[in-house]
């Protein structure tokens, strides 16, 4: 699947992030609890250290409780790194977050030290979101668009926090094709990047694999014939996206189905939590996946370096 990137925010993100981080006692990562691996950013691993930093799983309310937890295991094996599952949009959850940072930076008792807290996340995540729950007031502009720019801002929290947060666009996890596919199905790429029946195809098969009783809830489909159609069906992601078409009158002439409506159709109920919680990558599955991205980019060097010497030879 291609996708289309923003180079120049890249390196933007990258100077800031660098030139504040000696300043920061904490990071704050933001995460998309459906996907908190492809919704992580590489620099933040690699800068930062051994700073304290807190992942947080936002939009827990659509994801899965169960699979969240086994990513939870995964990232505190780190010893500097907690976790906290949040819906950002639910004021209730504020104090958490405060009392785990104090938790983590512990001050002296009457003590007048400013925690500072760097906030960072990918497009979409729900970091504005946040930022405007726990400062109780609208400071960052939200939106359903991936890009928005503005000025770095340093934001006076209660309990003696001040949040940095900067600029820059923050990118993810692209180089796994599979992460490609996961973030365009939780909306964390631009549609106008991707085919829509594509990444339905690919959350179609995800579905029948981890979630067949949820498509049963749903779609008027047996788990008789999910499982028929995984076994026997080698385009079984296409069939389900007929079907589910087929249930709502997706219809072009000649009665076939119109892909491009039931692909939107699933999509959507996928995002907006028709179909329950869901978390669409597994700790587990991470190993092998990596295994495929050191592959292509080994491919890809390979195939570079056989560039370079076919000119060399031309000269
Ligand atoms: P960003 O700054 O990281 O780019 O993300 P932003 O806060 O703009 O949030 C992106 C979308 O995600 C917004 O929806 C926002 O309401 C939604 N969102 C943020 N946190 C949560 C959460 O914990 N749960 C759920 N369900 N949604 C969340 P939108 O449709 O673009 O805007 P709106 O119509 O909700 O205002």
């Amino acid at each position: 699947m291609q996708i289309q990137w923003y180079p120049g925010h890249m390196h933007k993100a990258q100077k800031e992030v660098k030139e504040i981080l000696p300043q920061v006692d904490i990071i704050i990562e933001v995460l998309d609890a459906r996907i908190p691996y492809s919704s992580e950013n590489p620099m933040i691993a690699r800068l930062r250290g051994d700073k304290p930093t807190i992942k947080i799983f936002n939009k827990s309310d659509l994801a899965d409780d169960s699979v969240i937890k086994k990513w939870q295991v995964y990232f505190e094996i780190s010893a500097t790194i907690q976790t906290l599952t949040l819906n950002a949009k639910d004021m209730n959850h504020k104090n958490q977050l405060f009392d785990l940072i104090n938790q983590m930076i512990p001050r002296k008792k009457d003590s007048v030290k400013v925690i500072h807290a760097l906030i960072m996340g990918i497009p979409n995540v729900g970091k504005s979101t946040l930022i405007n729950t726990i400062s109780e007031r609208p400071i960052a502009k939200t939106g359903n668009e991936p890009a928005v720019t503005k000025m770095l801002q340093r934001i006076k929290l209660e309990d003696g926090i001040t949040l940095f947060d900067t600029p820059g666009m923050l990118w993810a996890n692209i180089e796994n094709i599979h992460s490609g596919y996961r973030l365009a199905i939780t909306g964390g790429i631009k549609e106008t990047a991707f085919e829509l029946p594509d990444v339905a195809s690919y959350a179609a098969e995800y579905l029948m694999k981890y979630y067949p009783k949820r498509l049963e809830d749903r779609y008027k489909i047996s788990l008789e014939k999910i499982t028929d159609l995984i076994k026997n069906d080698p385009s079984a992601d296409v069939t389900l996206l007929e079907i589910i078409g087929k249930d709502r009158g997706c219809l072009v002439g000649g009665g076939r189905i119109d892909l491009d409506k039931a692909s939107r159709i699933l999509i959507t109920e996928i995002r907006d939590g028709f179909l329950g919680g869901l978390t669409f990558e597994h700790p587990e599955m991470m190993e092998s996946e990596q295994v495929q991205v050191e592959e292509l980019r080994a491919k890809k060097v390979a195939k570079k370096l056989a560039k370079e010497e076919k000119k060399k030879k031309r000269r």
